[in-house]
């Protein structure tokens, strides 16, 4: 797709928690306006009034796996119906700060939830969607637990999870990012910002530059 298409298009951002995916969407939602394109900045869980209030339940209270998924679904489908649909249509950009490929690598790689189910959940939700580039932070689990611990907000429930579990969402993340083809660009997030920077901006330029 170029930047000159009508119909918008969807950036998510991926990566283990420390990873440093914030400075980066903010880099990119300003690469795209510098373009003259409308942007819709988001996040999930959350992006809606409704999903918001499930993101603190997601993040604070405990569950069951599968409550975890369906919950993150439940949100995602929202998200899809009032905010990302509705701005794709109106030819606008959205980047969002994680979306399926997240229940992916935290609830089927690092839970061990079903893989099955989690296609099912996303076929049910969005069968027809998916994001046109997506942007994974890929990092040691240990480096980013250090900057999780550095920035010194308390941890939310996925924060305070062990390395191993991380391990398992990072490999999962590659492994997802190995099987869809050119969606992805994988970034190692243990450079500096400004090497990353210069990374997101020569991937939105080669695939949506006019
Ligand atoms: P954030 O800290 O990047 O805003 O994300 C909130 C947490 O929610 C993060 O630890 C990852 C987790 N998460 C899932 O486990 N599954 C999902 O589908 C999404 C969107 C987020």
């Amino acid at each position: 797709m170029k930047i000159t298409d009508p119909c918008g298009g969807l950036i998510s951002f991926e990566g283990i928690d420390g990873a440093g995916k914030s400075t980066q969407i903010a880099r990119a939602c300003a690469w795209l306006r510098g373009h003259r394109r409308e942007v819709v900045q988001t996040r999930e869980p959350g992006g809606t009034p409704l999903g918001e209030k499930l993101r603190v339940l997601l993040l604070h209270d405990a569950m069951h796996l599968e409550t975890e998924a369906l919950l993150m679904f439940a949100a995602r489908r929202e998200h899809l119906a009032v905010c990302i649909e509705p701005a794709l249509a109106a030819g606008k950009w959205v980047v969002t700060d994680r979306f399926s490929d997240a229940t992916y690598a935290y609830q089927v790689g690092g839970r061990g939830l079903d893989a099955d189910k989690c296609r099912h959940l996303e076929q049910w939700v969005h069968p027809h969607r998916q994001p046109d580039l997506t942007f994974l932070f890929d990092l040691d689990p240990a480096i980013a637990a250090a900057r999780v611990a550095k920035a010194g907000a308390a941890p939310d429930r996925f924060e305070r999870e062990q390395l191993e579990f991380f391990t398992q969402v990072r490999a999962a993340y590659l492994a997802r990012a190995a099987s869809a083809g050119d969606r992805f660009c994988v970034i190692d997030a243990a450079q500096s910002p400004e090497a990353i920077g210069a990374q997101v901006d020569a991937a939105l330029s080669a695939r949506f530059a006019p």
